[in-house]
């Protein structure tokens, strides 16, 4: 079959110009977005109520012009209220919608949508490193995307965590549930855990079991131990700076997960191996990652639109900081997952049947 330059064009050059114009409204709306979740702007809406401009930015300690102008586009694109636009600026006052601080407050809450313009704003943060690594074939270090990236996709996993992993997601394995339930109490490695909130759910979840969590970016793991600390599980929960990789990485565990990381490493195998050896002959490892089709198709759906984004900017830069590096990126699809656990020496693949758009639940038998 020959593959035509118009295989994978949708849109007219017309319609592009309206859907690229479409996107830059909607990123400028993200980063407002970003302005006022890092500036406290919707916390203090919620808590104190509506407010003018000058009251917000004596709430926040912010600035009154350049708070009245947020508060403008806020209302503007729709994502605040505004009880009296025909008063002049500075009589308006803004408020929270109804169900709002659901989406823009409450950072347990599943529909938490501030994250994602974190994620975003860390995801874009070392642009310039990126072109530079695009031209050498090198990579951009995870630490390098700061503290945006690295609380942007905390934020997101953090309330899949908190009201799935131990609710769902471990009970999809009875015999798992059963062994973190009873005694001995039960071991579980917690592989990449960036801040620790997989750890400290499982923990929640678990009464018994104690959690060792292991990832490479050391500000990570200070940020793990803060949040295991302040959950009041620091005697259950141990995070350190580690190579999972490492082939001197030792223990016997009950269950080795990692979450939303394997795509990441550079040498993933060698993490995959390590998990085997942590849970031992016939033991459960379990690795959470990303649902994509089994083969690349032209006009992806907006999931797998999403993580070719993430891909280009920062999975696959983060996979080439270390090498050699297999080069995988956010879009790891089942063939070669599977590949990978082979070569790390699985006995077995299956997929645990949980319904999620953007995950795939692999359970590895050692
Ligand atoms: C996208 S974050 C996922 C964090 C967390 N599991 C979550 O779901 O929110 C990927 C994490 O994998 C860690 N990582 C990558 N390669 C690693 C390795 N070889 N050993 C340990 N951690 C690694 C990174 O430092 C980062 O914290």
């Amino acid at each position: 079959m020959s593959l035509s330059p118009t295989t994978t064009i949708q849109a007219t050059p017309d319609e592009l110009v309206g859907r690229v114009f479409d996107a830059m409204v909607q990123t400028l709306e993200l980063f407002c977005l970003y302005v006022g979740d890092q500036l406290g702007f919707y916390q203090a809406l919620h808590d104190r109520g509506p407010a003018t401009s000058a009251e917000l930015a004596a709430r926040a300690g912010t600035n009154e012009r350049a708070t009245r102008e947020w508060l403008e586009q806020q209302a503007t694109a729709g994502f605040l209220a505004c009880a009296n636009p025909e008063q002049d600026a500075a009589g308006r006052r803004y408020a929270l919608p109804d169900g709002y601080a659901a989406v823009l407050v409450d950072r347990d809450s599943p529909s938490i949508a501030t994250p994602m313009a974190q994620i975003t704003a860390g995801t874009v943060a070392p642009l310039r490193q990126l072109l530079t690594a695009f031209r050498t074939g090198g990579g951009v270090p995870y630490a390098d995307y700061g503290h945006d990236l690295h609380a942007g996709q905390a934020g997101m996993t953090r309330p899949l965590f908190v009201h799935q992993l131990a609710q769902e997601w471990i009970p999809a394995m009875p015999e798992i549930d059963a062994r973190l339930r009873s005694d001995p109490p039960a071991r579980v490695a917690d592989i990449g855990m960036g801040q620790g909130w997989s750890s400290i759910a499982l923990a929640r979840g678990y009464p018994k079991i104690a959690v060792d969590g292991f990832d490479l970016d050391a500000a990570s793991v200070a940020a793990a131990q803060r949040n295991g600390r302040e959950a009041g599980m620091a005697d259950r929960v141990h995070f350190q700076v580690r190579d999972a990789g490492d082939p001197a990485l030792a223990g016997r565990y009950d269950l080795a997960l990692a979450v939303e990381c394997v795509h990441d490493m550079a040498d993933p195998v060698s993490v995959l191996r390590s998990m085997r050896r942590l849970v031992g002959p016939g033991g459960t490892v379990l690795i959470i990652d990303e649902r994509v089709p089994d083969a690349f198709a032209p006009n992806g759906d907006a999931v797998e639109r999403l993580m070719y984004g993430f891909s280009v900017l920062h999975c696959l830069p983060v996979g080439m900081a270390g090498q050699p590096s297999a080069g995988t990126g956010a879009v790891m699809r089942r063939p070669t997952f599977r590949r990978y656990a082979a070569e790390a020496g699985f006995q077995a693949v299956d997929e645990l049947p949980i319904a999620n758009d953007f995950y795939r639940f692999y359970r590895l038998t050692a």
